[in-house]
């Protein structure tokens, strides 16, 4: 096997991303109670790895990236609020590098009261903007149940690729779940809309 030609940038000292409606920036500690409002809905976690959240929850399983910019190591990886109109709607997740591949995964939670009108899209936007700007990465993939209506909508929205259906992948909240695998690379994502 060759060594991979991709070479990671180093990741910038702090990160804040204005996106169309949205602002996408670090996460402080003040936030927790607003991510616990939605991370706290049973309905907003059906299809996220973890049951409804307290602040405290919340800090014992994302506290270490709180801050952080670093993709690589173990447990490297970013969380970014994403505030509109100054409130915390949300939070997004770039994170599972692949550093020889040039690739990570991307996630994404935005509270029931602010979906419907596109804010959601408009903050994955300019996260996959920043995974290909800032980090230099050349793929971005998002791991996405098939009855997660919303998250399919939302990224073939944004023009990402169905590449993998995996049938009964995983034991999941209950049964035996497909996994859909979405990507997109840089090189398309850079291309203009035909
Ligand atoms: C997945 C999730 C983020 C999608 O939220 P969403 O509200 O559907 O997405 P958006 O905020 O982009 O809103 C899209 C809607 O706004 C509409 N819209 C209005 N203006 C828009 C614009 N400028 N751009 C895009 N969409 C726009 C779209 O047509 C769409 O309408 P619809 O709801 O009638 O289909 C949200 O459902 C969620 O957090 N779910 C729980 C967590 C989860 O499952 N995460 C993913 C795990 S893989």
């Amino acid at each position: 096997m060759s060594t991979s030609p991709f070479a990671l940038p180093p990741a910038p000292e702090t990160l804040e991303v204005t996106g169309e409606r949205v602002r996408l920036r670090p996460f402080e500690e003040r936030d927790l109670e607003a991510m616990a409002g939605y991370r706290g809905d049973a309905e907003v976690c059906r299809f996220l790895p973890f049951d409804p959240q307290s602040p405290d929850d919340i800090r014992r399983r994302i506290g270490h990236l709180f801050g952080g910019t670093s993709l690589e190591g173990e447990r490297g990886g970013v969380v970014l609020v994403i505030e509109s109109e100054g409130a915390v709607i949300g939070d997004l997740v770039l994170f599972h590098l692949d550093t020889d591949a040039g690739s990570a995964e991307i996630g994404w939670v935005v509270s029931p009261g602010a979906s419907g009108r596109g804010l959601a899209t408009a903050a994955v936007r300019a996260l996959i903007d920043t995974a290909f700007v800032v980090y230099g990465l050349r793929r971005v993939e998002a791991r996405i149940d098939p009855d997660n209506a919303r998250s399919v909508a939302l990224a073939e929205r944004l023009g990402m690729r169905r590449e993998a259906h995996f049938v009964e992948k995983e034991w999941f909240k209950g049964r035996w779940g497909d996994l859909l695998v979405y990507a997109v690379l840089a090189r398309e994502w850079a291309a203009p809309a035909a």
